[in-house]
């Protein structure tokens, strides 16, 4: 029993150890062999009495000597063990950015430093919100302009073509002044290819005060290309066309910016367009009731891939939503 007691007590946490119990009890000296070699000692009437102790005995060893092997190494970090816990751990590997989201969040902080407030409205919009109070009735041959999904279930659904339907729904809810931009995901139907895709993204800027002019426009816009690309970057505004502004401009970079060679956006004109722009048209306004001959305001839609490509020279608008690693390790380490 006292040797049980030993046994029961002997803690292994190492195969080391695990063996110094099988020598102790169990090896060719060890205890178990060393009282049977006693069997010869005792007298014959006792010997079955004995013997059967003693094969207790000798399991109980055996038993003890199998659980100890089967747990050894389970705490090996403790004690005695021989684990080096200070050297570095593996590597988890951590996911990167997405280029677009970069370059989003960089727009926005641009514009939240001029006091723009982030606004969002939903994907899935109604004519009224896309359409109808940007100034685009239902005949309005610029409707064709945006080939639009609609959802089959209701004719009134569609995928918004562009994130103006926020503008629409920020001033159904606020009074001027606003100040917003709109980040968002937009479709048209369109056939993929490098250089087009049935969505992608947009932010839009709305603002409206007492006196907004397009001197601010240019202003605004001016100062956010700087910030985007540099203080050296050179842009033009041109002559345009969209129903919810009047006037209405295009913002073209110049290709300096992507190098001109390898890019295939420029068309060989010299200048890329980034954004379309305008003060947004009285109907518009109205729409919403806000009083035209107080308040003015203007808006501006730029498109996100475009101007990640020209800022990290991705020449393929597929790449973005292939989610190939060896595209997306490329902007570890941005931020
Ligand atoms: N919604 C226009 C487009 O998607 C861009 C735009 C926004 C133009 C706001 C003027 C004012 O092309």
């Amino acid at each position: 029993e006292q040797y049980k007691q030993e046994m029961q007590a002997f803690e292994a946490h190492t195969p080391d150890l695990v063996e110094a119990f099988r020598i102790k009890y169990l090896g060719t000296k060890g205890l178990v062999k060393t009282v049977m070699g006693e069997m010869k000692n005792v007298p014959v009437e006792q010997k079955k009495a004995f013997g059967q102790v003693l094969n207790e005995f000798k399991e109980f060893a055996e038993q003890r000597y199998a659980l100890l092997k089967e747990h050894a190494g389970e705490q090996t970090d403790t004690g005695t063990s021989a684990k080096d816990i200070t050297l570095p751990g593996d590597l988890f590997p951590v996911g990167t950015r997405h280029p677009l989201n970069l370059v989003k969040n960089q727009i926005i902080s641009i514009f939240r430093r001029l006091g723009f407030a982030v606004a969002e409205g939903p994907e899935i919009e109604d004519d009224w919100h896309n359409f109808g109070a940007m100034n685009l009735p239902e005949d309005h041959p610029a409707r064709d302009m945006q080939d639009t999904f609609y959802i089959n279930q209701n004719p009134d659904w569609l995928l918004r073509t562009h994130t103006s339907s926020v503008q629409a729904r920020v001033m159904e809810n606020q009074k001027p002044p606003i100040r917003v931009i709109c980040p968002g995901r937009v479709y048209r139907n369109e056939t993929i290819s490098a250089r087009a895709h049935c969505f992608f993204h947009q932010v839009e800027g709305l603002y409206i005060d007492e006196n907004v002019s397009f001197a601010d426009l240019k202003q605004t816009l001016y100062f956010f290309v700087q910030e985007m690309f540099g203080q050296h970057v050179k842009v033009r505004f041109r002559p345009s066309y969209f129903p919810f502004t009047e006037p209405s401009a295009e913002m073209d970079i110049s290709c300096q910016i992507c190098g001109g060679e390898g890019c295939n956006i420029c068309k060989h004109t010299g200048w890329v367009e980034i954004l379309g722009s305008g003060m947004v048209h009285p109907k518009v306004l109205e729409n919403f009731g806000i009083d035209s001959t107080k308040y003015t305001g203007f808006a501006f839609g730029m498109g996100v891939e475009r101007i990640t490509q020209l800022k990290y020279q991705v020449n393929d608008l597929r790449l973005y939503s292939q989610n190939d690693v060896r595209f997306l390790k490329q902007f570890t380490g941005v931020i």
